[in-house]
């Protein structure tokens, strides 16, 4: 089990990015929910944030592809407008134990 980061580190809503022995990743938080991807788009495989650790659209309900705008649901990860609908980021197996964000 690797230890990623506090919830409270995490903007409410809000993303950050990651390096790990696991890849580049990256976590989404909204109230007490987080959820942690893979940081490529199932679109061209490419990182999906438009500046460091900006995964989120404007008002911060969707995640949002910065190369051609593909929003997913955080929850589920799953593509709901753009080029790959119906598509989804890959889920990282984690988990929130003490308020302190662990991928398994
Ligand atoms: S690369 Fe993400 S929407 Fe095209």
């Amino acid at each position: 089990m690797l230890e990623l980061c506090a919830v409270d580190d995490l903007e409410n809503p809000g993303s950050k990015g990651f390096e790990t022995e696991k890849g580049s990743i990256f976590v989404v938080r909204r109230n007490e929910e987080v959820f942690v991807y893979e940081n490529s788009c199932p679109h061209f495989g490419i990182n999906l944030e438009w500046q460091k650790d900006r995964f989120l659209d404007s008002e911060k309900r969707l995640i949002q592809c910065a190369t051609h705008r593909a929003l997913f649901l955080m929850e589920s990860g799953e593509c709901v407008a753009g080029p790959c609908p119906g598509d989804r980021l890959t889920a990282v197996p984690s988990k929130v134990e003490q308020g302190i964000v662990y991928l398994l």
